[in-house]
């Protein structure tokens, strides 16, 4: 199967009336992992890779983005390349030729005016680049490893803005934060309902790892469309890793990493099938 497109997945989930999972890879065993578990599930999905990880990978996102689309293409169920969290133009600027076909620009931190400003040029961007283009409104918490889970979206504001950048899908901050090891989040699907109902464009939600799966599936039911999640695979992987660890005579990197992928398989095929109706 050929690499799919960010944008025609969130289309036709949201039309589905579902959620398509996107979800963070941070080594090429993330994203084989990813893969599998979709292709248990029998859904699509969309490989996400982040700002941070890029640093991590040394500041070089093309590497990892040609694993990811060569994982993609072999795939048996629609995978796409999504560019998360970015904030450096330069990088943003490198997203059409690594693969990918969506970015999410993340100006969340700035004020109103200038979050509108910075994310207008960046769509404009995308857009003349054949780019989908998320942006964030109402900052998520948690990106500085702070829970904050107070922040919310307004919807009117979210209307405008999403009038006034062009964007293709909006992150908005109904109760979810980044980086939560627990499902303790409690989600405002009122607001939720109130923002599908107002917002044209898909809605995202950032920071699922702390929400549970029954929440999960009202917030979809009630207009959610990309639901991002890292961490709760990361805690599943690292688990995987920690107990193959427990043989202190092991050397070879495949005896952890292979059950780290298992872990990542089974973990992302309960999540899609949470978010679909599958
Ligand atoms: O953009 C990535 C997601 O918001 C991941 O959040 O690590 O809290 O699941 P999470
Ligand atoms: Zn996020």
């Amino acid at each position: 199967m050929s690499l799919s497109r960010t944008g025609d997945l969130v289309a036709a989930a949201r039309e589905a009336g579902e959620g398509v999972g996107a979800f963070n890879v941070i080594t090429v065993e993330h994203a084989e992992g990813i893969v599998a578990g979709a292709e248990l599930a029998g859904a699509p999905a969309i490989l996400q890779i982040s700002q941070n990880a890029v640093r991590h990978h040394l500041g070089r996102v093309e590497p990892l983005a040609a694993a990811c689309a060569l994982i993609a293409e072999a795939a048996r169920v629609p995978i796409a390349l999504h560019l998360d969290h970015v904030d450096d133009l330069g990088l943003l600027h490198r997203a059409a030729d690594a693969g990918f076909s969506s970015v999410m620009y993340d100006a969340s931190h700035l004020e109103y005016a200038d979050n509108l400003t910075a994310t207008r040029s960046a769509a404009d961007w995308a857009h003349e680049h054949g780019l989908w283009l998320e942006a964030e409104l109402g900052e998520v918490g948690g990106k500085d490893g702070v829970h904050s889970p107070t922040a919310r979206t307004d919807p009117g504001e979210a209307v405008a803005y999403v009038a006034d950048t062009g964007v293709d899908a909006l992150a908005v901050a109904v109760g979810s934060s980044h980086a939560m090891t627990t499902k303790s989040a409690s989600l405002d699907i009122g607001l939720v309902a109130k923002l599908r109902a107002a917002v044209p464009v898909p809605l995202v939600l950032h920071g699922s790892s702390g929400v549970l799966e029954e929440d999960l599936r009202r917030a979809v039911a009630a207009g959610l469309t990309k639901i991002n999640v890292g961490t709760q695979l990361n805690v599943a992987f690292t688990a995987a890793v920690r107990r193959s660890l427990t043989d202190e005579t092991l050397t070879d990197p495949r005896k952890y990493l292979r059950p780290a992928r298992e872990a990542v398989t089974e973990t992302i095929a309960q999540i899609i099938r949470t978010l679909t109706t599958r």
